[in-house]
């Protein structure tokens, strides 16, 4: 049966353009983001999000999407390329782009209905701070999870860990999304 694509909003379109001037090759996949975009329309009134790792804003720019213009969500985007945070803080996407280390940042952020984690600072390292920033019935979504991708021993086993720690987590619920880079997507059962 044919099918015709879900459209590609124009933000996330011209975070691609961004990308592609820039020669940043490491945003996220549409499928990705339409999996953000979808998630980040769930969140309750009054909710946050939080992306770990801004980029050029293509993420961003789906989460955005998702939101639709809600301005009762505050979205909290994190990067620690001082040029990349200015960069995207320039375009008009209603964010807080905040420039510094995620995990050094993440105890201090408060509490997030969804967050998204794609740097290895906050993933390979810190996951601990990433988790405890979910708040009840928070959703997490970790992108670059499928292993195939790695062949360095210690990023195999970096990326295990991720996913034993979130699917062994007491308090999450967990599954694996094959999608883009591999996804998986943790619930925090509310307390
Ligand atoms: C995979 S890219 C982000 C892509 C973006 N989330 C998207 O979906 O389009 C990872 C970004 O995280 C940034 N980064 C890497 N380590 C970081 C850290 N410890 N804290 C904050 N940002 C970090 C990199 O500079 C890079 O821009």
């Amino acid at each position: 049966m044919p099918t015709s694509p879900v459209p590609v909003p124009e933000a996330v379109l011209a975070a691609e353009r961004r990308a592609v001037e820039r020669s940043f090759a490491h945003s996220c996949e549409q499928a990705t983001g339409r999996v953000l975009a979808v998630l980040a329309a769930s969140v309750r009134p009054g909710g946050r999000v939080l992306e770990l790792g801004t980029g050029v804003g293509v993420g961003t720019a789906w989460v955005v999407s998702g939101l639709e213009g809600r301005e009762d969500v505050e979205v909290v985007t994190v990067e620690h390329d001082q040029a990349l945070a200015e960069l995207v803080r320039s375009t008009d996407l209603p964010v807080t782009v905040l420039t510094g280390d995620a995990e050094a940042l993440l105890p201090g952020l408060g509490t997030f209905d969804l967050v998204f984690a794609d740097p290895e600072g906050g993933k390979w390292t810190g996951l601990d701070r990433t988790v405890a920033a979910l708040a009840p019935g928070g959703v997490l979504l970790v992108d670059d999870m499928d292993l195939s991708r790695y062949h360095r021993t210690d990023h195999v086993a970096a990326v295990t860990a991720v996913r034993d720690a979130l699917v062994g987590h007491p308090d999450l619920v967990t599954a694996e999304l094959p999608v883009g880079t591999g996804l998986l997507v943790s619930t925090r059962r509310p307390a």
